[in-house]
């Protein structure tokens, strides 16, 4: 059988995510009601870390535990990929002992690398162009709040990073709109996004134009994981590229706000608005648990149905 990765957003259809939601949606409420859920026992997920994690490397390893399977963390401080073992000979060997690997590393082409040579399931932790779990949990997460996105309008403002890149491509897949604003020079670029070109996004000079009527208002990080040589340069670049209440107020009455997290108040985005009632930042963080466990199972097991 042809083995499925989840590399970038676009890797699945539409009609898929929407039976991850819904698998999403029962593996939560099970998992709340202490009701036992363990299809993957003796399974193992191995997951390899070459930035730092919080949330990421807790949902993961939470999350396979909680399916009745294992999980181990491998780091390049202390394994043979720090020493230079090729990504394709460390593939071959980890995809022999393993059922289902997590990568966070740098260069999207370095997980494209070891997913080729993989015998199991390569699952995108981020890389320095996407972050595709972490939409997957924001999607479900407005979903739960505020029902279907397609349709919707989305505000990114900040950096076009990683973050920007995945709910860009979202987009297509889901045909709602990102009204995205960036300082001058940090512009997303379609092709490194991964885009159709399809007219899912619109960027804008002014930040308080790119909020207009928004259903959700979103940000990240100016200075993303690999580019804190770039931190002070760029604390001066994204001075007017905070998010906060006038631009709240700017959008929709009822618009939510989300942020991948770790935040840094003061900076993308004021303390008002993370912590002010809009905010959904902790449902967010939350949904990468139950989302991804509901990835996992797809990728393992296929559609499995409710019970
Ligand atoms: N949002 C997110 O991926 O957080 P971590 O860097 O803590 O994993
Ligand atoms: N854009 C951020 C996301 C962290 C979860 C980074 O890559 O550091």
């Amino acid at each position: 059988m042809h083995t499925r990765h989840y590399l970038q957003f676009k890797d699945f259809s539409r009609a898929e995510y929407a039976h991850l939601f819904a698998r999403t949606k029962w593996i939560k409420q099970r998992f709340k009601a202490y009701q036992r859920y363990w299809p993957l026992e003796d399974r193992t997920l191995v997951m390899i870390f070459e930035k730092q994690s919080t949330r990421t490397r807790l949902s993961f390893e939470a999350g396979m535990h909680q399916l009745g399977g294992a999980a181990i963390y491998l780091n390049t401080r202390d394994s043979q990929l720090g020493r230079g073992e090729p990504v394709e000979d460390a593939a071959e060997v980890i995809s022999r002992m393993c059922d289902i690997v997590m990568i966070r590393t740098f260069e999207q082409d370095i997980i494209e690398r070891f997913a080729a040579h993989s015998r199991v399931p390569v699952i995108n932790g981020l890389t320095n162009e996407y972050h595709p779990c972490q939409i997957l949990a924001d999607i479900y997460t407005f979903i739960e709040h505020r029902g279907d996105i397609s349709g919707r309008t989305v505000a990114w403002i900040g950096d076009s990073n990683n973050v920007c890149n995945t709910w860009l491509q979202a987009a297509e897949v889901f045909d709602f709109q990102v009204r995205v604003s960036t300082p001058p020079g940090y512009e997303v670029e379609p092709e490194r996004a991964g885009l159709h070109g399809t007219g899912h996004y619109l960027q804008f000079a002014d930040p308080m134009e790119a909020v207009q009527g928004a259903d959700l208002v979103t940000t990240d990080v100016w200075t993303s994981m690999g580019f804190e040589a770039e931190n002070e340069e760029r604390k001066r670049d994204f001075e007017d590229w905070q998010v906060d209440a006038d631009m709240m107020r700017a959008a929709k009455a009822d618009a939510l706000f989300m942020h991948c997290l770790p935040a840094h108040r003061g900076e993308e985005v004021a303390a008002e608005v993370i912590d002010g009632p809009q905010s959904v930042v902790w449902d967010e963080a939350e949904n990468r648990l139950h989302a991804q466990k509901a990835l996992i199972e797809f990728l393992l097991l296929g559609k499995v149905e409710d019970s």
